[in-house]
């Protein structure tokens, strides 16, 4: 067999400032300078090692590798910290079949949301050698993310609405930029990976003036295009559009209203957020070579040889010493000590995500990809429209999510909400593949 080719780069978090509006500066974090952090592309097959330069001042950091089948050593997991000053060589191969749209962000036990909403996250693309959509589509990340600025330009801390919540800023920047033009031909078409890096927005993506078809999903192509109006990514979620440019003028990628069960006052305003403006000429471009109907076969998961339940709720309770608040897995806090579960490496297992929770809760699992199989919801069953790879679902509050996962490798891992806020706050167990 050829020898896997290797893949090396260096990653250093550190404090930097960002210009975001006109004369004020703001302090973020950053890998190497930038925010969202340099876009890594890789190929299946390739050998990865990766060198990671904790530069934070006085934190503990970690880089997680976000719906990539990492070793549990090599995932960033909180019970590996990189302490402030530090450097570690995170080491991996990219199997056969990894192709996918993966991401990079800080994993450190209680630190986590912070770390992501002052600016740490980046993408992770995995190529395939052998791709089926065309090249003349290009391949754009779209990394959305979510900020608020101070008067001063400064982040504030969260609030307890934050807490409660999670953070939801007052702008969604695309790759750190507040709606950033592009400018295509008429008849283009554009594969776009759409990013929902932010803490805990929920977005609900529509493009006026073109058309979506959606080609893949968090762990890679789905096995023929789909159509869509309207796409809602939950926080950590990604989505991969085909784009048809077919009317001059303007298109642009905006928001709809999405409720997600908002706590208390202050719901921030979900529609009429304009994320990126295309400027579409009135000459047409070259002629774009067809997307192919069928793009790759997914094996279905099947036969669970286990099957879990998992209870996700929250506890909000005004005593005597103030609000008591909790988010809690089957009845427990997060515990890094302590094991929730256990599998074995190779078997199927159907796990049942039960949410029953007011507000929306995205479920989350490291190291492996998995397949949804229904969602319940007041006794009605249905079918997601595709088979897909997915490392993060919504589960919409009432409602039950029933998925296919198989951990191939051994280690300790963990799963969460993907509302930063809430897995700091206990919504996150641990899963010990064996
Ligand atoms: Cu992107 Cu444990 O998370
Ligand atoms: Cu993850
Ligand atoms: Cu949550």
């Amino acid at each position: 067999a050829a020898r896997p080719s290797m893949f090396k780069a260096k990653l250093t978090a550190e404090a930097a400032i960002a210009r975001i509006t006109e004369g004020l500066e703001t302090p973020i974090l950053a890998y190497n300078g930038s925010s969202p952090g340099p876009l890594i592309e890789a190929f299946e097959g390739d050998r990865v090692e990766i060198t990671f330069a904790n530069r934070i001042n006085s934190e503990a950091s970690t880089i997680h590798w976000h719906g990539m089948p990492v070793p549990a050593d090599q995932d960033g997991n909180p019970m590996d910290p990189v302490a402030a000053g530090a450097d570690r060589v995170y080491a991996f191969d990219l199997p056969e079949g990894s192709a996918g749209s993966y991401w990079y962000h800080p994993h450190p036990h209680g630190r986590t949301a912070e770390q992501v909403y002052r600016g740490l996250a980046g993408a992770f693309v995995v190529k395939s050698k052998a791709d089926p959509v065309p090249a003349e589509y290009g391949d754009m990340v779209l990394m959305l993310t979510d900020l608020r600025l101070a008067a001063d330009g400064s982040i504030p801390g969260n609030t307890m609405t934050d807490l409660m919540n999670g953070r939801v800023g007052d702008q969604v920047l695309v790759n750190g930029q507040r709606n950033p033009r592009l400018a295509v031909a008429k008849g283009d078409r554009r594969r776009l990976r759409l990013y929902n890096a932010t803490n805990a927005r929920f977005l609900k993506l529509a493009f006026e003036g073109a058309a979506m078809t959606i080609v893949g999903t968090d762990g890679g192509l789905i096995e023929a295009p789909v159509a869509a109006d309207e796409i809602l990514l939950s926080p950590g979620e990604r989505i991969e559009l085909v784009v048809a440019f077919d009317s001059p003028g303007l298109a642009t990628l905006g928001t709809l209203d999405y409720d997600r069960g908002w706590m208390g006052a202050g719901r921030p305003a979900d529609a009429g957020l304009t994320l990126l403006t295309v400027d579409v000429s009135e000459t047409p471009g070259a002629a774009m070579p067809p997307l192919p109907t069928r793009l790759r076969p997914i094996a279905p998961l099947s036969a669970p040889a286990v099957s879990r339940r998992l209870i996700f709720a929250e506890i909000m309770a005004m005593n005597a010493t103030g609000m008591e608040m909790g988010f809690l897995i089957n009845g427990k806090a997060f515990d890094m000590a302590r094991i929730d579960i256990v599998s074995r490496a190779g078997e199927t297992e159907l796990w049942e995500i039960v949410n029953q929770a007011d507000m929306d809760h995205p479920f989350h699992v490291h190291g492996t990809q998995f397949q949804v199989i229904e969602h319940e919801r007041d006794g009605k069953v249905s079918k997601p429209p595709f088979v897909a790879w997915k490392d993060t679902v919504n589960v919409a509050r009432g409602e039950t999510v029933r998925l296919l996962l198989r951990q191939e490798q051994p280690g300790r891992r963990m799963y969460h909400c993907h509302i930063l806020e809430h897995e700091q706050l206990g919504m996150m167990g641990v899963l010990d593949v064996r």
